[in-house]
């Protein structure tokens, strides 16, 4: 798992290269030894609607849904989720409408006091902060992308770009000139002086972007952000973000009811429902073995050859030696090419096809049986985690987890 270090007169992690920090909060919180902490982490999280909310949790940690407890008038919207998101990544939550996605949104930027349990940013419990400092810690180091972002009609492009800065106190001509290189990013060079009513919705879901972008914050937390969006339009902000993410390395959490944009853009996946969270994994988790029923039933859509890699599906090589199976493999490839590129070797050699890691090792192998099997239906679900137990973490460890995700996205990328 990546770890960050903390330095005196900082709460946060440490961008390589980054010593100056915003002033604020932080500068009091600080501790001065030096800590390990994750950016993000969500500690049975509860949000429980309605009268006498905390009667609820008890009830919740032994087991009872949602149905049970809504007979009481009480709406068990977040239900014990337990995550970290690292320094870097894009977590993404998926689910259908009413699962909790928005409620647990609003808890990690502290919109939202949760019924029961913590939200750590920084390491810092959100709930610990006064209603100044939490303002702070939101106008600064976190930023917000809505599905339908609200653009002030009257203020021009650069204007509405800048609004975030402009909360923070930001003079004009800083804010202007750090709006300009957020739309730039965004993609929106040279529409700066224009009107949102000029624009198309996806240009103007653009514009939301750069606001989010031109703060600065670590933290961009995404809530159906290009779900509004064409499908063709859709794609190419899913690319603009994956493009912006390989430099900018914001911290993001996603939020979709879309399991394909769930599987492009997520280094880390938490599928929802019902206000649980149901399994928690890479893309190639969640569709080799989805947890339950309910996850399985949303893979039948993804396009598998495209998702998972030569890495996931291979086989031991052990017992054969090296040299004759690279001599004989139709490829030779490496651990993160997705098996959409394996068929044409496949269908010209009965050998199966070599995997090597980045020293030109043979790592596995992939034969032609094995290849056709794995784009059949998925392996057989799991037993549905116990309720109290929280949630079935199909991934592996931190950075085994963001390779897969790279691989995925790289394929994404290519489709
Ligand atoms: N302020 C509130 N008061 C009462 N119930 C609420 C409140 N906010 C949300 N809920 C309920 O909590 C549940 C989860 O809602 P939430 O908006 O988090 O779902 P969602 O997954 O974001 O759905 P969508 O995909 O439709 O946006 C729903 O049953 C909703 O009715
Ligand atoms: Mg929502």
């Amino acid at each position: 798992m990546p770890v960050q270090r903390l330095v005196p007169g900082w709460r946060g992690p440490v961008p390589p290269g980054s010593t100056a920090r915003p002033p604020g909060v932080a500068d009091r919180l600080v501790p001065t030894r030096e800590v390990y902490v994750s950016r993000l982490q969500a500690e049975h999280v509860y949000k429980v609607f309605g009268r006498r909310p905390e009667e609820a949790i008890p009830r919740l940690e032994g087991g009872a849904d949602r149905e049970e407890l809504r007979a009481d008038g009480t709406t068990a919207a977040v239900i014990d989720a337990s995550f970290t998101v690292e320094p870097g990544q894009i977590f993404v939550v998926m689910g259908l409408s009413g699962s909790g996605k928005s409620t647990l949104l609003r808890m990690l930027n502290g919109l939202l006091a949760p019924t029961a349990g913590r939200v750590l940013f920084d390491g810092q419990d959100l709930t610990s902060l006064t209603p100044a400092e939490l303002r702070a810690v939101r106008s600064r180091k976190i930023s917000m992308v809505f599905q339908h972002f609200a653009l002030f009609p009257h203020r021009s492009v650069l204007e509405n770009a800048g609004y975030g800065l402009e909360v923070q106190g930001v003079p004009r001509p800083e804010r202007d000139r750090r709006a300009a290189e957020a739309l730039a990013l965004a993609g929106l060079a040279g529409w700066e002086d224009s009107w949102p009513d000029e624009l198309s919705g996806g240009m103007q879901q653009r514009v939301g972007l750069a606001r989010a972008l031109a703060t600065d914050a670590d933290l961009l937390l995404m809530d159906e952000s290009f779900s509004a969006l064409d499908p063709l339009i859709r794609r190419d902000m899913q690319d603009q973000l994956l493009q912006l993410q390989r430099t900018l390395k914001k911290t993001i959490v996603f939020i979709t009811h879309d399991l394909n944009e769930a599987m492009r853009l997520g280094d880390r996946i938490a599928v929802m429902k019902d206000g649980r969270i149901v399994q928690l994994g890479t893309a190639e988790d969640i569709l080799v073995t989805p947890a339950t029923d309910y996850v399985a039933s949303f893979t039948q859509d993804v396009d598998r050859s495209r998702v998972l890699t030569a890495g996931a599906i291979m086989a031991d090589a052990a017992g054969s030696a090296p040299d004759e199976v690279l001599a004989a493999a139709p490829a030779t490839v490496r651990a993160d090419t997705p098996i959409v590129e394996l068929f044409t070797p496949c269908s010209v050699s009965g050998a199966p096809v070599a995997v090597v890691d980045e020293d030109d090792a043979l790592i596995g192998i992939v034969p032609r049986a094995r290849l056709l099997a794995v784009l059949g239906e998925p392996m057989p679900p799991v037993e549905p985690s116990p309720p109290t137990g929280g949630t079935t973490d199909t991934g592996t460890t931190g950075s085994t987890a963001t390779t897969t995700g790279d691989a995925v996205k790289a394929v994404a990328g290519r489709a």
